[in-house]
């Protein structure tokens, strides 16, 4: 009797999504392996759980300084636990050095993030791409799509971000500040203001990015735009393949990336961070009653030893555990940008109370 009821425990925890043998400890900033036992090689990744498996899909870094460009693409992992993860390959691969295509080997591609479109049933990445050897200048989204969750992806385009569209909360100033910028009065046009101005007609910029898809089936790009001062979200089309032309800015001036949202009882919650390059600062939080806000800030969502460094992490994905109503796990990136490919895996706990949410260091944990 009582193997039987311990039997129909297991099956039913593990028709929730995680099984009973998995009552293993995660281990932030060790080294994490794949069932081939090599380090897993997908940072400023993502997940999407699918058909009972979560897939990480994150960047491919190499060894040395020269590793945080984009010399392979996107790998992808899978799993059914949390633990034992399959190399599923990459998934986006870049294309041939000097081919000139947009995203050739050598250039820089960042937080990819995949959703899965139900209408065309077809498997969406968007990422965030700077050309070969221009730096941080063109600020652009790429997006690419594919059948089968583990690619191959075909990349589509890349490009700024809702050319000759104003955000949905522009202000009568902002638009003034157009006016005045096109009479070259640049100087009375408000800090705040200058990129979203400047950048109206080729696009706006868009860099560190997270996706969401709300229950309503709507899909949202999230991303640190106008030179990293002010966070934007702009719906994507219905096939998520493109933008809408409808969005909003959010944090104005703030500067902030890294964004991760995730929703629980019907609020949305962000997390992102301070803008200082690889080094790791201290993490935001805010809370809204829809994705376009209006978004209000929580502060550091960090508590405790090293809170200010957001234990020497940055986020990169808020990850809704299947079957569980209330458990997210933070997952974040402790960079090492000297040899990219040793960079690490935060991953911790989310606690939900008093309407926000906090995150405690914990150098092992169970779920
Ligand atoms: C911080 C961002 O979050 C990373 O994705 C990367 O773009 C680095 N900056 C580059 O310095």
């Amino acid at each position: 009797m009582k193997t039987t009821i311990t039997m129909c425990l297991i099956t039913a925890v593990a028709a929730l999504g995680i099984s009973c043998a998995d009552n293993r400890e995660f281990l932030p900033g060790e080294v994490w392996l794949d069932e081939n036992g090599v380090a897993i090689n997908a940072h400023g990744g993502g997940m999407l759980y699918h058909d009972g498996r979560y897939y990480w899909f994150g960047e491919h870094k190499t060894e040395g300084e020269g590793g945080n460009r984009a010399n392979v693409g996107v790998h992808c992992y899978s799993s059914r636990n949390l633990h034992d993860w399959r190399d599923e390959g990459i998934a986006l691969a870049v294309d041939a050095e000097g081919s000139g295509s947009p995203i050739e080997k050598g250039c820089i591609l960042e937080r990819p993030k995949v959703i899965y479109n139900k209408q065309t049933d077809k498997f969406v990445m968007w990422f965030h791409l700077e050309l070969k050897d221009r730096g941080y200048s063109a600020a652009m989204s790429g997006v690419a799509v594919s059948d089968n969750i583990t690619g191959p992806y075909k990349f589509l385009n890349a490009g700024r971000v809702n050319a000759g569209k104003w955000p949905l909360n522009v202000s009568d100033e902002t638009r003034q500040a157009a006016e005045a910028i096109a009479a070259g009065r640049e100087a009375e046009v408000a800090d705040n203001d200058r990129f979203l101005v400047r950048d109206f007609a080729v696009g706006q910029m868009a860099r560190d990015m997270t996706l969401f898809v709300d229950d309503d089936g709507k899909a949202y790009h999230i991303y640190a735009s106008e030179e990293n001062q002010t966070l934007q979200i702009a719906e994507l089309t219905d096939d998520y393949t493109a933008h809408s032309g409808r969005y909003v800015r959010a944090f104005v001036g703030r500067s902030m990336e890294a964004p991760a949202i995730f929703k629980h009882d019907g609020k949305y919650y962000l997390m992102m961070s301070g803008c200082t390059g690889w080094a790791p600062n201290a993490a935001r939080s805010a809370v809204a009653d829809a994705v376009m806000g209006e978004w209000t800030e929580l502060g550091n969502p960090c508590i405790g030893d090293d809170a200010d460094k957001t234990f020497h992490s940055q986020s990169t994905y808020m990850l809704p555990v299947a079957g569980r109503k209330d458990t997210f796990i933070y997952m974040g990136d402790r960079w090492k940008p000297e040899n990219a490919i040793d960079g690490r895996y935060i991953w911790l706990p989310v606690t939900l109370e008093d309407g926000r949410f906090t995150l405690t260091w914990q150098p092992s944990w169970k779920l």
